[in-house]
């Protein structure tokens, strides 16, 4: 509803202060209109008619096509505020800004140049949202790390979301560069999948093949409560990805031991579920080991590093925030992270920038999507 509203209150913009200011003909003006509302309409249609505002069950052209039109009418609504700005200051100068008002208001050239700028932001964005992502790189520094553990590699991927968008071809792609890394151990921070567990059955088979000696471990995330969460349990352990709830395993390697626990998702309180517990994720796992947490969210990492001793927490869920300037909103909403490190009382925190994203709003400027890989070193 939000949203719908959102994207209704962006057309009314666009359509009063872009379209009818404009000194084109009527014809070319009922198109621009038409184009306007479309655009609009496409996330509530698709929500509708489609399958859902989590999961629509469309092509992935037309998904791509869709919101590529609904977010170039978001920026082109954000440069007609900049452009009134300009107004405004024109006003204010009096008679000397007259011909600037003229200019940036009337000439067609300025406004067919919002328009284009509009379509390439939407289009660059869209396709770094939906690429497969590069990979980070970074030391992970622990106290007391035992020798053994030195140099292991983690690889984290986050918030997949696999989906009609991101589909078959693009996992396995995904896939292919996580084994190419050879990690030592794989962990998923949830947002797997969006959609049912037989929508979607093709797309999550590559899965089955990421590849790690220590395993393939999950924590689930809020998508993982929207649609089918037992169903997708199920199909997660068929994978070969075992998801982690409340509780811990022991891992080991050149006869060191480590520790990963992981926390249920914040949302599974409101399906009647169990809330994510960082004290019974640890509960009888030994001490004097090197202990990382996975939770989906970051935003308890203070809360959840008073509770108990960990070394690191490994989260997702920001997306990185996306596009800056928004991941100023999206840290506010995340207990003030939204990607990289952050150094908590006791423990460290690594907020994931995301593997996939969401395909209701799949666009990243200028924050790429990642695959983390961590490489233990013992802190100096
Ligand atoms: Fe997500």
């Amino acid at each position: 509803m939000r949203f719908a509203v959102f994207h209704a209150l962006v057309a009314l913009w666009v359509l009063w202060r872009f379209w009818i200011p404009l000194p084109i003909s009527r014809g070319a003006k009922a198109a621009g209109f038409l184009a306007t509302l479309a655009a609009a309409a496409f996330p509530a249609a698709t929500a509708l008619f489609c399958g859902g505002l989590i999961s629509p069950e469309l092509p992935a052209w037309v998904l791509v096509v869709g919101n590529g039109c609904d977010f170039a009418l978001v920026m082109l609504g954000a440069l007609t505020l900049a452009r009134e700005a300009v107004i405004f200051f024109s006003v204010l100068a009096g008679r000397k800004g007259e011909r600037l008002h003229a200019f940036v208001q009337k000439d067609r050239r300025v406004a067919l140049g919002m328009a284009a700028a509009a379509a390439g932001l939407s289009a660059f964005g869209i396709h770094e949202g939906i690429r497969v992502p590069d990979v980070r790189r970074m030391d992970l520094a622990m106290k007391d790390l035992p020798e053994g553990l030195e140099g292991l590699t983690i690889v984290q991927l986050s918030d997949l979301h696999a989906s009609a968008l991101l589909t078959e071809p693009h996992m396995a792609a995904l896939v292919e560069r996580v084994n190419s890394l050879n990690p030592d151990l794989i962990v998923l921070t949830g947002d797997i999948v969006d959609g049912t567990v037989s929508a979607r059955e093709k797309d999550v088979l590559p899965l089955a093949d990421l590849r790690a000696p220590l395993g393939v471990f999950a924590c689930e995330g809020n998508h993982e409560h929207y649609i089918d969460y037992d169903g997708w349990l199920a199909r997660y352990r068929e994978l070969g990805i075992r998801v982690l709830r409340n509780e811990w395993v022991a891992l080991e390697r050149n006869g060191a031991r480590l520790t990963l626990g992981a926390v249920t998702d914040p949302w599974a309180r409101r399906f009647g579920r169990e809330f994510p517990d960082p004290v019974k994720a640890f509960a009888g796992s030994p001490s004097g080991v090197p202990r990382v947490l996975l939770s989906h969210q970051p935003k308890h990492a203070r809360l959840f590093d008073d509770a108990v001793r960990f070394d690191v927490q490994l989260s997702g869920h920001t997306h990185g925030g996306q596009i800056v300037g928004m991941d100023r909103g999206v840290a506010v909403l995340n207990g003030t992270f939204v990607r990289g490190w952050y150094e908590l009382r006791r423990a460290r925190l690594y907020v994931h920038s995301g593997s996939g994203l969401w395909n209701g709003f799949p666009v990243r400027l200028g924050i790429p999507s990642e695959i983390a890989l961590f490489t233990l070193k013992r802190a100096s």
